[in-house]
Parts: C-alpha cells; structure tokens; sequence
C-alpha cells in the first residue's frame, strides 16, 4: 500500500512495487491521480484509493476496503503523501503551518497506527513500513518553517514506531530525498531551482523512481534487519551532512 500513489514519487513507488510482483493498493487524495496510476500498473495488480490521510475517519474506511478487496492486509506501506504551503516564517498562515503538518506528520501517524493494529490483529509477523521524509526535516530550508518541522517529526515518528513495533515484526524506515523532479517542485522557479542544484553534488535533480528503489529495499527482506533509520537519497546534499 502506498499514499500519495496518485502522483510523484509515490507513483514510482506503485510502479516499482509492482514490477516485483507486489499488489499494489494505491491511496490518494486526488482521485483521478490514484486511477491514473492503477491503470499504468494494470487492474490486475492493483486498486485505486481516493482517501484523505489526515481524516482518522477516511483512514479507517480505506484499511476495511483494502482488507475485504483484496483479502488480505497489506504488509509493505509506503506513506508518500504530502503537501507543501510555503512562506517566510514572519508571514506564514497559522492554517498553512496546520493543514501542512496534518497530511505529513498526522496523517504519516494516522495510516501506521491502523495498519499496524490490523497486522496485529491478523497475527502478521512480517511487515515493513517506509515514510518519505526530506532532507529539509533534517537541514532546515528558507519559507518552509511548517514542512521543515513535518518532515522532522515523521524522522521522529519513524524511529519510535520502529522501537514500539520492532517486537512485532514490523520495521519502520525512512528514505530521504532531496531535490526531486516531481509535481511538487515543477512551480519552483528556474532561478530558485539553480540555485538549490548548486547545492547538491551531482548537480542535477533526483528522479522518482531514484526514490522508489531505495524505498523497495527497504520494504524487502534485503533490509531484514535495518529498522529505525533513515536512508538519504540526495544526489550529495548538502555533502558533509
Ligand atoms: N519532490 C521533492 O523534491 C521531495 C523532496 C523531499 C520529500 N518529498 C516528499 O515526497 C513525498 C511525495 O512528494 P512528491 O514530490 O511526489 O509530490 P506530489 O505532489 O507529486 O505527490 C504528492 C501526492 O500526495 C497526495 N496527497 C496530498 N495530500 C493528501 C492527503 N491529505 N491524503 C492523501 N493524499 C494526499 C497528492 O494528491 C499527490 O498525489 C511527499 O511526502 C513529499 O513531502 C518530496
């Protein structure tokens, strides 16, 4: 199961945890993002999701349809949805530093406390979870004091997760990007996105699937026995960190 499968990265990752034979629940907001990318993957593999991550309720509802749907309880999730509102600190909307942290950091907390009570419940001994944070919830970043603190806190939230469950067979990872070539950064504009690249090492921006690949290790069984970490996807940025 991944969120935020409509679009970006989190299709990528639909994509790639298909290509290994995975059927995929993808899970979006966006209604006709989740459609586009079950039909890429083919109806066969997966099922499309129109769910808001930041309503307990919607998450609920979501985890009873995937289980009867598919019957069965998804053991791999990738929690990809997210949403930036950018703006310098002074100016930045109360409403914009809440809705921000409700789809990243609650709704992150939202869809692994039900999974995780399902798999529970259903005696499922081997589960992996991944969250996308950014290199941003670890470095800071100009205009993002609402998605900055999000993403450090799914870091945080990954690593008690990962303590809490780790007696239960589920492991819990992060994988980290950088500056990625997405929907989400298309608006960002010329001269800012320069400016970032002078940052990063290898001088260009990451692909999705460049993140989906590391975030199929970690769903593997490659990864046996790596939980509470983080795995930075970066291209080299900031190099030092
Ligand atoms: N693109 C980057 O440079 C970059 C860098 C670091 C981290 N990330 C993170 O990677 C993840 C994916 O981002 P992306 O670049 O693919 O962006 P994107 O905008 O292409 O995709 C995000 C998806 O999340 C969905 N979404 C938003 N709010 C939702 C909600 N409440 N419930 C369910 N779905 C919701 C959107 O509809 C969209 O399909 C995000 O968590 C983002 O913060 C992106």
């Amino acid at each position: 199961m991944c969120t935020g499968g409509g679009s970006g990265i989190g299709r990528a990752v639909c994509q790639v945890l298909a290509r290994e034979g995975a059927k995929v629940a993808v899970v979006d907001q966006n209604e006709a993002g989740a459609n586009e990318t079950a039909q890429l993957i083919g109806a066969d593999a997966s099922k499309a999701y129109t769910t808001d991550v930041s309503s307990s309720s919607s998450v609920r509802e979501l985890l009873t349809n995937v289980q009867t749907q598919f019957s069965d309880v998804p053991t791999v999730l990738v929690n990809s949805a997210g949403i930036t509102r950018d703006a310098f600190l002074l100016k930045m909307k109360e409403e914009n530093f809440d809705k921000v942290i409700d789809v990243n950091l609650k709704g992150t907390f939202l869809v692994t406390q039900a999974l995780a009570r399902m798999i529970l419940e259903n005696k499922i001994q081997n589960a992996s979870f991944v969250n996308i944070a950014s290199i941003v919830g670890k470095i800071g970043n100009i205009g993002q004091s609402n998605y900055a603190p999000s993403k450090a806190g799914v870091l945080a939230l990954t690593k008690t997760a990962a303590l809490e469950f780790g007696r239960m067979g589920i492991r819990v990872n992060a994988v980290v990007p950088g500056f990625i070539d997405t929907p989400m950064t298309s608006t960002i504009p010329d001269k800012v996105k320069d400016s970032l690249l002078q940052l990063v090492a290898m001088g260009r921006m990451g692909r999705p699937e460049e993140i989906a690949e590391a975030c199929l290790f970690l769903a593997s069984d490659r990864s046996s026995y790596m939980t509470g970490t983080s795995i930075d996807v970066t291209g080299g940025m900031p190099v030092g960190l």
